[in-house]
């Protein structure tokens, strides 16, 4: 809950005084209400990127970037990453509070007996060419769920958010293994309820008929591992798109597309499969000071993927997660010698003692180490983002969720600084 500071802030404009409230929240930067500015002082705030601007209230995540703590409901990433399994973090952010067994139990049988999409769905994917990229299938067949479930999409209905938030949940991998399967060629998997979220994921993206599938718990682990580490992270690019989407009144099922797209770009979720061709085109250790000098260089575009973060001025907590599950995984499916992997610790080791870097603050995000574990489990570079998707649906229905039942959310809408022509007179074809 928002507590109000004793203290106020004063900004005097021409002559004009205006108080600011003070706002509290249970931890971190205190924040300046200025919902009063337009209306008392006639301006508004200038903040591209949002870098300074809290867009709403919110009781999910935590990032303190100075220190590289992420806290989801209160507990530290690195304990949930440790201790406990994706559909218990997902019951954590949508609910605020770890399951008890019941809750368990209750809520993975509602996720896994939901898996299932409608057959005509199926019809999507053949709309799309074989070498679409996943993320644009998603984008597409995610959207187009708020015609086959309409029965959930009154966002006013308490039960009908609940049936829909489950659906999106327990659907997305269904819906992204079929995107993997219709790339490679082979028939759709049907989820089996006996498999776990993350061995069923893997179930339904290698399986194929011909063949007994095994399913091989380092690589479920592993897996659901790196789900829980892409859970949610606050108001990032893709959430902020789902709320904003969501504050007119979109049904659900739309909002998460918005969220798909926002995710698709290299500077978000994108990240995970732009590092890795990156280091492939690296290709050797004695490539990467050209790199890291193509990444200084103020005139090249080129930014050293998996690098940088708008909150994390440290280490990304999760990227420590990631490079320790990347050596354990790497041992465990004895993956000896991987190239890739030895660029990116070589990378990682120069990039960290460069000045440019070390000044910027620019660390390992999440999305630096997470790619050589996806490839080492057999999944190919462009599916890369659609697991962020999948892990991140759970982010994105419980900020949804919690944002549609704020009493002060309001349609997002923000204003600009105006700079362009100031009215004048249409000039006729024949006169221009
Ligand atoms: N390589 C080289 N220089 C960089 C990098 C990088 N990866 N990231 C930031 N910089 C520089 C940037 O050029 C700028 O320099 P200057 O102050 O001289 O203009 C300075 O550092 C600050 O960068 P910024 O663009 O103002 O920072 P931002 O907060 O707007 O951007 C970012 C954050 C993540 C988009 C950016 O660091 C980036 O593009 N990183 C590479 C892409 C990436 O790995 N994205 C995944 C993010 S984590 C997962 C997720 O959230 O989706």
């Amino acid at each position: 809950m928002t507590e109000k500071n004793f203290k106020k802030a004063k900004l005097i404009l021409d002559n004009k005084e205006l108080d600011l409230d003070i706002l509290n929240g249970s931890v971190g930067p205190s924040v300046l209400d200025i919902r009063n500015l337009y209306s008392k002082l006639g301006c508004f705030t200038y903040d591209p990127g949002y870098g300074a601007t809290g867009s709403c209230e919110s009781e999910i995540t935590y990032i303190n970037g100075e220190e590289g703590v992420l806290l989801h409901r209160g507990y530290p990433i690195e304990e949930l990453a440790k201790n406990s399994n994706f559909l218990e973090v997902a019951f954590l952010l949508l609910n605020g509070e770890l399951p008890n067994s019941d809750d368990k139990e209750e809520f993975e049988n509602a996720i896994t007996f939901h898996t299932m999409v409608h057959e005509q769905l199926i019809n999507f994917y053949r709309g799309f060419r074989r070498d679409a990229h996943p993320m644009a299938i998603m984008v597409g067949v995610v959207g187009a769920l708020s015609s086959f479930y309409p029965d959930s999409t009154n966002i006013n209905d308490p039960q009908q958010r609940l049936i829909s938030s489950r659906r999106l949940i327990a659907k997305i991998p269904t819906i992204a293994a079929m995107a993997f399967k219709y790339s490679l060629g082979q028939p759709f998997n049907y989820p089996q309820n006996k498999l776990n979220y993350s061995e069923n994921f893997l179930h339904m993206c290698f399986s194929v008929p011909a063949e007994e599938y095994k399913n091989n718990p380092v690589i479920s682990k592993a897996l659901d591992r790196i789900l829980i580490l892409h859970a949610d992270h606050e108001q990032n690019a893709s959430t902020s798109t789902v709320r904003i989407a969501g504050s007119s009144g979109a049904n659900p099922f739309a909002c998460i597309a918005s969220g798909i797209a926002s995710l698709w770009g290299p500077a978000h979720g994108g990240a995970n499969e732009a590092v890795l061709n990156m280091l492939a085109e690296i290709g050797s250790k004695e490539n990467i000071k050209k790199f890291v000098d193509k990444a200084k260089d103020k005139n090249d575009p080129f930014r050293l993927f998996g690098f940088g973060h708008r909150v994390y001025k440290n280490y990304d907590p999760r990227a420590s997660v990631m490079r320790e599950t990347c050596h354990e995984v790497l041992d465990l499916l004895g993956v000896k010698n991987e190239p890739l992997l030895d660029i990116a610790m070589e990378l990682e080791k120069i990039a960290l003692k460069d000045d440019y870097f070390v000044e910027k603050k620019l660390y390992p995000n999440v999305d630096f180490y997470s790619g050589i574990i996806l490839k080492a489990m057999g999944f190919p570079t462009e599916m890369f983002t659609v697991l962020f998707a999948v892990a991140r649906t759970v982010g994105w229905v419980a900020q949804w969720n919690e944002m549609i039942t704020d009493p002060v959310q309001r349609i997002g809408r923000p204003r600009q600084l105006y700079t362009g022509k100031t009215e004048r007179s249409f000039i006729k074809l024949q006169d221009r």
